[in-house]
């Protein structure tokens, strides 16, 4: 029986990875730093205490990764991690990476080369931007609720949004299947919105006015610091949206048509089967 390890496998994307590989009988081990109840084969994990690797690790033939958060160089901790985890008999990781990340000598740009250098058989996914930013606790969704309002760096610049739940079917057909397939995975959404275009599908789906307002790189930086985040990380974010500004995510790509054989869902699908859903747990 294979054993799945899906670090971060309370999130986004980690839960959704967890709930395809389960739903196929595949024996998963989700990982984070908060007891999950009624997950009897969740291990507590953290990124910052490397005691916690080796019983994440023990018995794991293949790791759905989601590198640490917020840490500017993540290289070092995952470095350690993926030693233990080859040691203990990993031989595949899927990679959670970003479209907006590309390969460099730190930081999030760090994690594909190392993960390559360590692990036989690797697969970097880059998902474009997240649907998932529009509902939930990200700060784009928290704007929407209290204020009607997004508030970005990215002019009319469009952006290939995708569902999560697209990147984790992906995942899962990468960490079940044989054998990976070459070259980049860049995952995307059907079609590329501006957050104008976005704010006007949110108005229209949940009957509520929401508007984006864009405003400076450094204006972005400084209200990402307020909300807590350490000053280099959030200039990382705000200048990512000023890459956005300048056309980088509007490229729309066939990779989860490829890998799954299905179409990625729309933004517009998305958000009705959110807002359904809100109802539902309301
Ligand atoms: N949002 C986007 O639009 C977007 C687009 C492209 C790529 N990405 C990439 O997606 C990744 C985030 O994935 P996600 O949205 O699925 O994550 P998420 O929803 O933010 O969840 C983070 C997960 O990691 C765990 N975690 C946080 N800190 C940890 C630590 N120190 N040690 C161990 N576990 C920790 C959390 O659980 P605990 O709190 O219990 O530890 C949780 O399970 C990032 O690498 C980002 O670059 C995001």
């Amino acid at each position: 029986m294979r054993t799945v390890l899906v670090t971060g496998g309370t999130g986004t994307t980690g839960s959704r990875v967890t709930a395809f590989l389960r739903a196929r009988g595949v024996d998963v081990r989700t990982a984070s730093r908060h007891p999950v109840a009624g997950d009897g084969r969740h291990v507590l994990f953290d990124w910052a205490d490397p005691g916690t690797f080796a019983a994440a690790v023990d018995g794991v033939d293949r790791v759905f990764l989601v590198a640490p958060l917020s840490d500017t160089d993540p290289a070092l901790a995952v470095g350690g991690f993926l030693d233990a985890a080859v040691a203990a008999g990993t031989r595949r990781v899927a990679l959670l990476s970003s479209s907006a990340v590309t390969d460099a000598p730190t930081g999030l740009g760090a994690l594909p080369p190392l993960v390559r250098d360590r692990v036989p058989e690797v697969a970097v996914l880059r998902p474009s931007w997240f649907m998932q930013n529009f509902v939930g606790s990200h700060p784009v969704a928290a704007g929407i609720r209290d204020r009607g309002q997004i508030t970005t760096a990215t002019g009319s610049g469009r952006v290939a949004f995708i569902d999560p739940g697209d990147i984790a079917a992906v995942a899962g057909h990468l960490l079940l299947g044989d054998p990976i397939p070459d070259g980049e995975l860049i995952l995307t959404g059907p079609q590329a919105l501006s957050y104008d275009e976005a704010a006007a599908v949110v108005s229209e789906i949940t009957g509520t006015a929401v508007h984006h307002t864009s405003i400076t790189v450094e204006e972005l930086t400084a209200a990402i610091e307020a909300s807590g985040v350490p000053h280099a990380y959030a200039r990382v974010l705000a200048e990512m949206d000023e890459e956005i500004a300048g056309g980088s995510a509007e490229r729309i790509t066939t990779t989860v048509q490829d890998v799954t054989g299905r179409a990625p869902r729309s933004f517009r699908d998305f958000l009705v089967d959110a807002t359904v859903d809100a109802h539902r747990v309301a």
